[in-house]
């Protein structure tokens, strides 16, 4: 009898793991960033971030990459499509991203200070938008930084890097 409930009781366990946690979940820090990214968007006339919603998973939104095993954001690339905005300081949450590409649109403000977040950043290609201001300090946290872009904008020379 008692065992014959402890395996019921496994048995329902099991069940309730695998319906609370289907395998592609991802992650709910994530979406939230990419949510307010695109918050952030005031102009999109080709209609890219319509694609970004909830009938599918985050993963499978226009330009997102994510990893495959734990379905956390490592690329955001969003090339030549018209998008105009600022960038969300959200973006600092996407904190497995290895590359990020905005070239071509018309992003604008600056950079957020936020950017020293993403720790596995690689490639940061921003060129040709209207992004003004310095190049955060920031970005010097990002230690395994080794590609970046960003011609093509109204960034102040100060703290260039290289
Ligand atoms: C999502 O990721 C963040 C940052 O990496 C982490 O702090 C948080 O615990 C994660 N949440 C879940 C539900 O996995
Ligand atoms: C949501 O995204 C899907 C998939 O890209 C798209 O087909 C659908 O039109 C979108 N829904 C809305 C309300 O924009
Ligand atoms: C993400 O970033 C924003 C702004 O940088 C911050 O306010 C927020 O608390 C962060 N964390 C999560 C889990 O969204
Ligand atoms: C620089 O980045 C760190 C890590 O994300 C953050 O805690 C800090 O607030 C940032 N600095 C500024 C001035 O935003
Ligand atoms: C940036 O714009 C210039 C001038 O329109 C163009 O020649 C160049 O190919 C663009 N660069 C990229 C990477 O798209």
């Amino acid at each position: 009898m008692i065992l014959l409930s402890f395996f019921n009781l496994q048995g329902l366990n099991l069940l309730r793991l695998a319906t609370a946690s289907p395998v592609v979940r991802g992650n709910d820090t994530d979406r939230q960033a990419l949510l307010q990214f695109k918050a952030k968007i005031t102009g999109d006339p080709l209609k890219i971030m319509e694609s970004w919603n909830s009938s599918i998973h985050f993963c499978q939104w226009f330009g997102v990459t994510c990893g495959r095993k734990h379905r956390r954001v490592t690329k955001l690339k969003l090339r030549i499509l018209k998008l105009s905005g600022s960038l969300s300081p959200y973006i600092g949450n996407l904190s497995f991203l290895r590359e990020l590409d905005l070239v071509g649109n018309s992003f604008y403000n600056q950079i957020p200070q936020e950017i020293g977040g993403l720790r596995r950043l690689e490639a940061l290609h921003l060129v040709n938008n209207s992004i003004s201001g310095e190049i955060p300090s920031n970005l010097s946290v990002c230690s395994k930084l080794t590609s970046v872009d960003m011609m093509g904008n109204r960034l102040m020379e100060k703290n260039l890097l290289r």
